[in-house]
């Protein structure tokens, strides 16, 4: 009695099947929040808080969502987050996303803790798909430094280096799931055992290097040409730091909920940071993304509108590649691609480049 695909009409409905048909323990450590889940929870409904005021009598009729994210083009203004473990959903893993990202000429994160080799996931991508690296920075830096150049020659367009996670959030469903290694070479990647006492996400992360800190850009500067995005910035005094040090771009983001409880939404961070990053003229310096609860189409136009270049979705692709394969990926993307032009012409605006900060009512937003 699983609904057929063509019966889920939005990434929400991906979710509820998930949620049905995924072994406990999978589920248990992707939906997972940190703590009480207050942040996993509010990620969603900060969107909520954002109201639209469209403009009409727009000429309409052609919408063109295209957009470019760190200097490359792209179809629609989103990408696939890196989220660890694929396999635990599905048993051919990342690819699934990588094959799926090909079909809708969307950029697709390769997570440093993914379920296939890091060669398995570039081998699956088809011509001149782009991908970028997520980066997990390990205590020895020539691990570090290895994997960064690998994933440059291999043709890696951009390195996002995750900072929200010096220790991993205590994701209690995920503890007390008992975590079977199931289908995870992620020792790979780590070179050390683990300990799965405390869960998937505890078990996998203790390489991770909790003294990295901004001393740390120019080493990543000198090492790889990528273009260096900082994953996981919480406030807008991080944010103008960020342009300080010349890094491409940053990520506002709290890991999807999975780490410091009670953490702003990205979409409220971005809110309070464009006027200041506009006041003083850094607003054209850097690129900066969201991710963190984005489930419509219109939540991405909400980010676009505040000055967001684009957006990145965790979870619901993982719950439609663990629901259906790469049919259900397929139509997830299709789903948001339907919905992106739906809310485009909606609100009026063609192109990307037409959504500005006039077309969202921010008044209910917390401005942390
Ligand atoms: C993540 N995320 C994450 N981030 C990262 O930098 N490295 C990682 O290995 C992972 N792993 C991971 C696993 C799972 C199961 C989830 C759900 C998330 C965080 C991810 O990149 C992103 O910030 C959030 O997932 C965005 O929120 P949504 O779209 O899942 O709500």
């Amino acid at each position: 009695n699983k609904p057929t695909l063509d019966q889920c009409y939005n990434l929400l409905d991906f979710e509820a099947v998930a949620k049905r048909v995924m072994k406990k323990t999978a589920w248990a450590y992707y939906s997972s929040g940190a703590d009480d889940e207050i942040t996993l929870r509010d990620n969603h409904s900060a969107f909520h808080r954002i109201w639209f005021r469209p403009r009409v009598l727009v000429d309409v009729e052609k919408i063109d969502m295209s957009t470019t994210m760190l200097g490359t083009k792209t179809s629609i203004p989103f990408y696939v987050t890196a989220t660890a473990l694929g396999k635990l959903g599905h048993p051919e893993g990342e690819v699934i996303l990588t094959k799926g990202a090909a079909k809708h000429n969307v950029i697709q994160m390769i997570p440093t803790l993914a379920s296939c080799s890091f060669d398995e996931i570039v081998d699956a991508k088809a011509g001149d798909q782009v991908q970028w690296l997520q980066l997990y920075v390990n205590k020895n830096r020539e691990i570090t430094k290895r994997i960064v150049q690998h994933a440059e020659k291999r043709g890696c367009k951009a390195l996002f280096i995750t900072v929200d996670a010096p220790q991993l959030g205590r994701r209690e469903k995920d503890m007390r799931s008992k975590f079977d290694d199931n289908g995870s070479n992620v020792q790979s990647t780590s070179g050390e055992s683990m300990d799965r006492s405390q869960g998937a996400a505890r078990a996998i992360s203790s390489f991770i290097d909790p003294s990295l800190s901004w001393k740390d850009i120019p080493w990543f500067q000198s090492i790889t040409k990528m273009k260096i995005v900082l994953k996981g910035v919480q406030r807008v005094e991080d944010v103008v730091r960020a342009c300080e040090a010349g890094v491409d771009g940053v990520v506002l983001s709290n890991h999807g909920g999975r780490q410091l409880d009670t953490a702003p939404s990205g979409i409220e961070i971005l809110a309070a940071t464009m006027p200041i990053l506009r006041q003083r003229g850094l607003d054209k310096k850097l690129e900066i993304f969201v991710d963190g609860g984005i489930r419509r189409a219109s939540d991405i136009v909400k980010a676009l509108c505040l000055g967001a270049k684009g957006v990145g979705i965790g979870r619901p692709f993982l719950y439609a590649m663990s629901s259906y394969g790469l049919p259900g990926v397929e139509r997830a993307m299709q789903l948001l691609r339907d919905e992106m032009e739906m809310n485009m012409r909606l609100i009026g605006a063609p192109t990307v480049a037409d959504l500005d900060e006039s077309m969202v009512d921010t008044r209910a937003v917390a401005l942390h």
